[in-house]
């Protein structure tokens, strides 16, 4: 059977990747903070909503391009920032920098990619959005800020949810680390899943590729705690570019970065793998949408799992929509067939929603209460 059947959902493509990730990669992809009911309740609530058929409007020429921060998007959706995507399977970032260019759609390259950032941004074709952790040390930022500039970058988008690692049981109880050790129990788990592993061997493991020779170092677990307003004014002023700050769901700090000039915000809650407690995202971008106004760039993403979660979040409030887990499994089950497959589904369902809603386009869709 094709990818393309074996693809009906985002389950498929998860069950797929569950055969051929080792346990601890499938872990830490999937995996979340405490006991995940932060991550769950996120989706339930997503579910929960619902959407409001209408009838002979005349659907047949839906239009599903976008407009974000002066760029024209092909479809309504873009690729969070991920770290070691390459653990997914060998070549992901690519596959995923390729999709970008391919859909015109921005893609968030993380600080703590598996592919240097020159090498995503010439991939991507311009359309590579830089994500910084801010790891305490501000003139290493300005390295990576200095460098993300050289390769042009236009947007930057730095990620605030992560003062610290959140606890992640299931990642601990599998030892995984970036970049990982091989210790007794990875190498059953590598042996029992011997298709990831070859890969794996074949391609050399994936590394922390910022950071290569004499390019300084990055740790997961370094203390991000000390990031403050100042930081966030001081990175305003040396940045540029679009200025952009993800991982935020309290209406107070969103109003307090509208004013500080950050060009949009990210309402995330890192698909809940910070804090288990957290109130569901799809929430807070309702109430921050209200306190900022219909003008003001508001993106989403966390617990996206389908056409239909896009439509919501746009109803919700977002501007544009970003999707993380769902094109990393989608990468384990069938590598970049699988990841357009995952892609051109989710647009499809996209299309099909709005029909069923009688509307023909993102920005006709109206707001949910
Ligand atoms: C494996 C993995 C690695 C991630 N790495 C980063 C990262 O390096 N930087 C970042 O800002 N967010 C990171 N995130 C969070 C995503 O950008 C995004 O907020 C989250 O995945 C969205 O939820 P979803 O996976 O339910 O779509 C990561 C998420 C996953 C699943």
């Amino acid at each position: 059977m094709s990818i393309g059947n074996r693809i009906q959902t985002f389950e498929d493509a998860r069950q797929l990747a569950r055969g051929y990730l080792p346990w601890m990669v499938f872990d830490y992809i999937d995996g979340a903070a405490g006991e995940e009911v932060g991550e769950r309740l996120n989706r339930e609530t997503i579910r929960t909503l619902r959407l409001q058929p209408r009838i002979l409007n005349d659907v047949e020429h839906r239009d599903l391009k976008m407009h974000i921060l002066g760029q024209e998007t092909g479809i309504p959706f873009g690729i969070c920032p991920m770290g070691m995507c390459n653990l997914a399977r060998p070549g992901a970032d690519l596959m995923l920098a390729r999709l970008a260019a391919k859909h015109g759609i921005p893609h968030g390259v993380s600080t703590a990619a598996s592919t240097s950032l020159e090498r995503m941004s010439e991939t991507a074709e311009g359309n590579a959005w830089f994500q910084l952790y801010f790891n305490g040390n501000q003139e290493a930022s300005l390295d990576l800020l200095k460098r993300a500039e050289v390769a042009g970058y236009k947007t930057l988008i730095l990620t605030v949810d992560v003062p610290e690692v959140g606890h992640r049981p299931r990642e601990l109880r599998r030892g995984f680390r970036a970049p990982f050790k091989i210790g007794p129990s990875q190498f059953i788990d590598f042996t029992l899943h011997p298709r990831w592993s070859l890969g794996t061997l074949f391609n050399g493991a994936p590394e922390l590729a910022n950071f290569s020779g004499d390019q300084g170092t990055f740790d997961r677990h370094a203390n991000r705690a000390g990031a403050d307003w100042s930081l966030l004014n001081w990175l305003r002023d040396v940045w540029k570019g679009h200025f952009v700050v993800k991982g935020v769901l309290d209406v107070e700090d969103a109003t307090r970065l509208q004013a500080a000039g950050v060009d949009g915000i990210i309402v995330s809650s890192h698909g809940g793998r910070q804090l288990d407690s957290v109130p569901p995202p799809i929430l807070a971008l309702r109430a921050i949408r209200v306190a900022l106004g219909d003008k003001y760039p508001l993106f989403y993403d966390s617990g996206i799992r389908c056409g239909e979660d896009i439509v919501k979040a746009y109803a919700m409030g977002a501007d544009y929509v970003f999707v993380g887990r769902a094109l990393l499994f989608a990468m384990a089950a069938g590598g970049e067939a699988g990841l357009a497959r995952m892609v051109e589904l989710m647009a499809k369902q996209v299309s099909i929603t709005l029909a069923q809603m009688g509307l023909s386009r993102i920005s006709d869709i109206p707001a949910l209460k």
